[in-house]
């Protein structure tokens, strides 16, 4: 029989054990979670008109300048100088979102925009397009203030049908010249309603998972493909029109592209992770680069000796995140609307950063930091490449320096993670931890250029996750990445959750993350066949918590074999309730995926059982299929 020792505690699980990566990647944030439905709303992309198609009856060169003020405001240089000399021409700016815009029937949508004008005399007509091109919502601005300095004016309306792929028209009516910019238009479905939001569905599949941490804003996305292109915290905190955007080095999404159309707006910026963060319980981690650039690009370095503005922005993060309002960056926030302190604790130095030359710059933010907040942890990067020198290298040398937590990544074959799952078994229990910050099996089945987000890959990540939570004790978070994908904007496939204008569904790897995170419970108990652990003995994969706080004994068990296989489960020195609850999740086709159709094709389902005398459960684990057993301790 499997048996559990349910009190002999072997370790702690770390609140933060089960988290979940966010990087822009895929329109994960822009036409994503942020949501935003006018794409290049303040003309800033590299061709200052990307996203906006005119229209006017008569061809006046002149009616439309965008106008680049570079030396008055470097974060939002461009703004667009309308000039219309009769009052019947016509004139219209239409905006294509990103891949359309998803527009719900009944729902209110907020627009606004901002102006200037020495005198009044331009109107703005608002027209909400369906597919087909019918008018499917309106509204008419009233924008009437003159003066040298930017007004703001809105106006909500609500749409009278649905749309998968909708526009927005903006027609120009009367005459006169008026300079306009950050266009925008919001559903006021938001996360718990936030004007300039986020999308309530997407953040609502992760609420649903509770993690224990969200680790912000990447990826690569913090490294760039060189420094100019780095992500920077500062940039993307304050007034939204404040926030200077670059371009998103995640541009090669499939179909490609010939012009990159995809931006970092930075309308979630670290405030929003922060708050997001806040609203879902979850301890947020935030990565900053290091004062390298992404080194499978280019290798650019800043000089340690230039390094001290890179190594400020660590230690005013934390004062952004911590201090109190009499602090400068501690007011900052607390102008954002949120005083009280978001108690960071933790923070990624670099990702995927390798050589002599990181170490280097990992010393020094150590240092740095650890000077000024001695408890503060610091996450150290050591790569892609679990079986390489580079990655060895790494390992030994951040363990010397005594690193507080290495992360890893894997993006490997199913085979690999099933082998896998006693990665951590004989790693030293004392010194550095492990962040398996980014991992997702990666099937060979292939479908319409697509890897496929399916059962089998989804099976053996629940089949190695039992051995990262069997050693808990050294591995104290884990995250799959990447988390969001559109479906007409991806960069790589699999992806956790898949999304378009209007749906979301969680892929069968969202439902493993799931089960881990709402049952991590609070401390490892062995669970074993013949004395061993369980790690590919009869296809099976195994471990045990408990759950203190809610008097629970949790089992996971994976059958990654096509048979049924029969086991006697025994619990053994605990008073159980004779009722428990099993949670099955499976497929008897290793190639079973979720579709926008079929978004639960995979997905857990739960029913009742019963424990026999002397603690025993007679189970069969069904062929594919991961199991969650829960028991009630008395
Ligand atoms: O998850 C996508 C990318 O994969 C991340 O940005 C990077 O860290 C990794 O290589």
């Amino acid at each position: 029989p499997v048996i559990v020792k349910a009190s002999q505690l072997v370790s702690e699980v770390q609140p933060t054990m089960w988290g979940v990566f966010f990087e822009d990647i895929n329109l994960g944030a822009d036409g994503g979670i942020y949501a935003e439905l006018i794409k290049n709303r303040s003309f800033e992309f590299s061709k200052p008109m990307m996203g906006w198609q005119v229209t006017q009856d008569f061809f006046d060169e002149g009616a439309l300048q965008v106008i680049n003020r570079l030396d008055k405001n470097t974060a939002n240089p461009r703004f667009l100088r309308i000039t219309k000399k009769a009052a019947d021409s016509k004139l219209a700016i239409t905006n294509e979102g990103f891949r359309g815009m998803g527009i719900k029937k009944g729902l209110r949508y907020d627009f606004s925009f901002m102006y200037r004008q020495t005198a009044a005399g331009i109107g703005l007509s608002l027209e909400l397009l369906n597919n087909e091109g019918k008018t499917i919502g309106t509204a008419t601005v009233s924008a009437t203030a003159v003066g040298d300095g930017w007004q703001k004016a809105a106006v909500s309306f609500q749409s009278t049908d649905s749309a998968s792929k909708g526009r927005l028209r903006v027609n120009i009516t009367g005459s006169g010249s008026m300079d306009v910019d950050m266009i925008s238009m919001f559903p006021s479905d938001t996360w718990k309603g936030r004007p300039g939001g986020l999308r309530a569905d997407m953040v609502q599949k992760l609420a649903d998972m509770k993690p224990g941490f969200i680790r912000f804003p990447g990826g690569c996305i913090v490294e760039g493909f060189d420094l100019s292109q780095r992500y920077q915290w500062k940039n993307t905190i304050g007034p939204i029109e404040e926030r200077q955007l670059i371009i998103n080095r995640w541009n090669f999404e499939f179909p490609h592209r010939s012009t990159p159309d995809y931006f970092q707006t930075f309308g979630l910026g670290f405030f929003e992770y922060f708050q997001l963060c806040d609203d879902i319980g979850a301890t947020a981690l935030p990565i900053l680069n290091c004062g390298m650039a992404c080194q499978f690009n280019t290798a650019e370095l800043v000089p340690l000796d230039q390094l001290d503005p890179y190594i400020q922005d660590a230690l005013d993060l934390i004062e952004f995140a911590n201090g109190d309002v009499n602090t400068v960056w501690g007011k900052k926030r607390a102008e954002m609307g949120h005083a009280a302190p978001f108690h960071l604790k933790m923070m990624g130095v670099g990702n995927e950063n390798w050589g002599p030359q990181y170490l280097e710059r990992l010393q020094l933010f150590t240092k740095a930091i650890k000077a000024k907040y001695p408890d503060f942890k610091i996450i150290a990067s050591s790569g892609t490449d679990p079986e390489g020198k580079r990655f060895d290298f790494l390992n030994t040398e951040l363990r010397k320096m005594n690193a507080d937590v290495i992360d890893e990544h894997y993006y490997r074959s199913p085979s690999w993670f099933l082998s896998n799952a006693g990665r951590y078994d004989n790693y030293p229990r004392d010194g550095a931890k492990i962040f398996g910050g980014e991992y997702a099996g990666h099937s060979d089945k292939v479908v319409d250029g697509k890897k496929q987000n399916n059962w089998q890959a989804a099976l053996a990540e629940a089949a190695f996750m039992t051995g990262l939570e069997r050693n808990a004790a050294v591995v104290h978070m884990a995250s799959y990445a990447p988390l969001f994908a559109h479906s007409e904007g991806w960069q790589w496939t699999p992806d956790l959750i898949w999304v378009n204008n209007l749906q979301s569904y969680g892929t069968p790897s969202y439902y493993v993350q799931q089960l881990y995170s709402l049952n991590k419970g609070t401390h490892v108990v062995p669970a074993l066949l013949n004395g061993e652990a369980i790690k590919g003995q009869d296809s099976l994969y195994a471990s045990a918590v408990v759950d203190k706080n809610a008097k629970e004994i949790i089992i996971k068990l994976v059958n990654a074999s096509v048979r049924p296989v029969l086991k006697d489960i025994v619990i053994e020195a605990a008073k159980l309730d004779k009722n428990a609850e099993l949670t099955v999740l499976g497929s008897e086709e290793l190639w079973t995926v979720n579709t926008f159709s079929s978004p639960e094709a995979v997905s857990p389902k739960t029913s009742q059982i019963t424990v026999s005398a002397g603690n025993k459960l007679s189970f069969t684990a069904a062929p594919y299929s991961f199991s969650v057993i829960k028991l009630k301790m008395k």
